[in-house]
């Protein structure tokens, strides 16, 4: 009998939780769970005797590895997993995941949000504007970016997007306009949201000189991840750019710099409640349950993402 542990710092809806224990008792396998855990040592502790892993954006490092001697697979409930040490992994002989797309339509919903509340001016009793005609631009077409550019068009929105690794072909097919650089995106759009992955190219790869580009009244929206933003030139920049606003669901290091300096044109979600909703949960757990059980039992390595 394999032990599946959940190991969130940020838990699942309750729902969610049930139905990973039906996948993993079904399989003839026995469920743990670490929630809200607040040291590293309490996860250190957990893993000891897991077989199967399943985290969220907790962070998956050397140590955790080395600490978990019987673990076989981690499988990431969501898209990113740069909060797993992929090379460390490979090294421990584990398998990794992710869920992609499972909880794409939450974060989607999410980032829309975000957009209503920054143009009607944070919900402050004066007039805003509307998203309905403004232009949008995609800042990569994945899962989360094709839902916010079917949510975006039933606002209203002219809907464009530029992603490195997606054919121009894939982004009209969705009926989006595709744009030929990234520079162009951030020229043409009003309103820029981010679903670039952290990488090391990605990395604050959001700077002054790009956000720099956007028509007077721009709206930065991040639901992707603070790494990406050059948050020193962001702040420089909205110094200098009164008319530009940043929200983000991803609080950034420097929060109470731009907290303090830009009121009225600054939002970020306490904790990142993107994929927060008791369908995201549900879609990404039971996905992340049944392919541990997958691996576990027959060996299908369909979402491995390291070697
Ligand atoms: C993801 O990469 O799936 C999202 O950023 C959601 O992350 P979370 O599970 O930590 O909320």
């Amino acid at each position: 009998m394999a032990k599946v542990l959940i190991a969130t710092e940020k838990p699942f809806a309750a729902i969610a939780v049930n139905g990973i224990r039906d996948v993993v008792e079904q399989a003839g396998d026995e469920l743990a769970l670490l929630e809200r855990y607040t040291e590293k040592s309490q996860l250190l502790e957990a893993v000891k005797d897991a077989d199967a892993l399943i985290v969220r954006s907790d962070k998956v490092d050397n140590e955790v590895l080395d600490a978990a001697k019987k673990l076989k697979i981690v499988v990431r409930a969501g898209a990113g997993y740069d909060n797993i040490d992929l090379d460390a992994a490979t090294a421990h002989h584990v398998c990794v995941m992710n869920t992609p797309g499972q909880n794409s339509n939450a974060v989607a919903e999410l980032a829309l949000g975000l957009m209503v509340m920054a143009v009607r001016n944070f919900y402050n009793g004066t007039s805003g504007t509307e998203l309905k005609g403004k232009k949008l631009g995609i800042h990569a077409f994945g899962n989360v970016g094709r839902n916010v550019a079917r949510i975006a068009k039933g606002f209203g929105m002219e809907v464009y997007a530029f992603d490195a690794f997606c054919p121009k072909e894939a982004i009209e097919e969705a009926g989006v306009k595709a744009v030929a650089s990234v520079e162009e995106l951030y020229s043409t759009c009003q309103v820029i949201s981010l679903h670039i992955p952290a990488t090391a190219e990605t990395r604050n790869s959001i700077n002054a000189d790009l956000v720099g580009k956007m028509p007077k009244g721009g709206l930065l929206v991040n639901t992707a991840r603070k790494e990406v933003i050059n948050e020193p030139e962001l702040i420089q920049l909205m110094e200098k750019r009164t008319d530009l606003k940043y929200v983000t669901d991803i609080m950034p290091a420097a929060n109470e710099e731009f907290a303090a300096k830009f009121a009225g044109r600054y939002f970020s979600t306490p904790k990142k409640m993107g994929a927060q909703t008791a369908e995201a949960n549900i879609n990404a757990g039971i996905a992340a349950a049944k392919q541990i059980e997958g691996y576990l039992k027959e060996g299908c390595e369909k979402f491995r993402v390291n070697k």
